[in-house]
């Protein structure tokens, strides 16, 4: 949160407060106006618990590692904000699933730990991606008759080991994650390792084995783009076969890494159209980027919008504090949506800060100093004005 942006914030209110105060009367015995206190947003000590304030609509989640346990600062900030979690990286198959039949449980158990030890919940992620697949799921010579059953019951295996173990302990699991083409044309994502040597059938086999392995967890397919109509097509063509299936899906998990620009009309529509399936929806890795980049920074790293620095503009804040508001309005207005979680917890951690390429970026309602940002007030305080 910048200088400037406290300032504006403030000038604001100190408007809004004046203009009730005169009650539009010019009297000509009203006192002199005082300069404005020391610009500031609300005291960070009167915040609401976040979880509180959404607890009748959803779950609020937050993206974490297991070292954040060891910062204090982000264990309050779980403690008070969060009653969800979700591994940023542990519970990946790559992290998980070293090698054939050997499991690395130990720093994903850190975190159910802690999540129990606080009554808080665990969303599951993921039990297969496409940029987490260990090599020695696929080993094999591809041409040989059995290969096919081979890496299915690897796939199996895994899933079974992985669900089984995690039984209890996590609600919900995004079974599979970015399956879907950004391909106009595609359905699935075909460069996928598990599209390679599967074919579609892989998502199934993926899901009937979760459900093997834990009846009650919440199971869900996971993507990118929802907000976007033409990857949202596709993503609902695989959702529509597997119901077709009979295969046991629960919902849509919307990662929902939007930016500055984007529309929440479109998120609106992506919650209905799964409504609309009868399955229902999760949030799962809500930032909001302050760069609105064209697709080749996401190919190739060229053409990303350049980096602010610490000279963030205030009217960029302001506009992802505008659109935090209009997000969270609409996912209030979906009572088929039941957990929204952001990919980490403060601006102190956030992969966007590498990722399309390294740059300063604030996209979660924290600051760095873990303190509450205008985005926060404007999701929990309609009555705070926006600049
Ligand atoms: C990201 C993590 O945040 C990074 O630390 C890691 O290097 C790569 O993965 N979509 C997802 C998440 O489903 O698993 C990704 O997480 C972000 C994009």
């Amino acid at each position: 949160m910048s200088e400037q942006m406290r300032t504006r914030i403030l000038a604001t209110i100190s408007i809004v407060a004046l203009a009730a105060s005169c009650g539009g009367d010019r009297n000509a015995s009203m006192p002199p106006v005082s300069p404005s206190p020391p610009p500031s947003l609300p005291d960070p000590a009167n915040a609401p618990r976040l979880k509180d304030v959404m607890a009748a609509h959803f779950s609020v989640g937050g993206a974490i590692e297991p070292s954040q346990l060891g910062v204090p600062a982000d264990v309050a900030l779980l403690q008070k904000h969060f009653s969800s979690i979700t591994a940023e990286n542990v519970m990946k198959p790559a992290r998980i699933g070293t090698a054939p039949g050997i499991y690395n449980f130990a720093p994903a158990d850190q975190l159910i730990q802690f999540a129990q030890a606080n009554f808080i919940q665990v969303r599951g992620h993921t039990l297969l991606w496409h940029q987490s697949a260990p090599a020695w799921f696929f080993a094999g010579d591809p041409a040989d008759p059995g290969y096919r059953t081979l890496v299915r019951q690897r796939l199996e295996a895994y899933i079974t080991e992985v669900v089984a173990h995690f039984r209890g302990a996590v609600y919900a699991w995004d079974v599979v994650n970015e399956v879907a083409s950004d391909t106009a044309g595609q359905t699935y994502r075909e460069s996928s390792p598990w599209q390679v040597a599967l074919g579609p059938d892989y998502i199934e086999y993926a899901f009937r084995a979760a459900r093997a392995a834990d009846p009650d967890v919440l199971l869900f397919i996971n993507d990118y783009n929802t907000e976007l109509p033409a990857k949202r097509a596709r993503l609902l063509a695989i959702v529509q076969d597997l119901i077709s299936k009979g295969v046991p899906i629960d919902g849509v998990g919307h990662q929902l890494h939007v930016n500055v620009n984007t529309s929440a009309t479109a998120v609106d529509e992506a919650l209905t159209a799964v409504e609309s399936l009868g399955l229902i929806n999760h949030v799962t890795e809500l930032d909001v980027s302050l760069y609105v980049d064209p697709g080749s920074c996401f190919e190739n790293g060229t053409g990303c919008q350049a980096d602010y620095g610490t000279n963030v503009p205030p009217s960029i804040l302001s506009a992802q504090a505008s659109l935090y508001r209009q997000l969270f309005s609409v996912f209030r207005s979906h009572a088929s949506l039941r957990s929204v979680s952001t990919w980490g917890i403060s601006d102190g951690h956030t992969w966007l800060s590498n990722f399309p390429v390294n740059r300063t970026n604030q996209p979660l309602l924290f600051d760095s100093a873990r303190l509450p940002k205008s985005a926060f007030w404007a999701v929990v305080d309609a009555s705070i004005a926006v600049p």
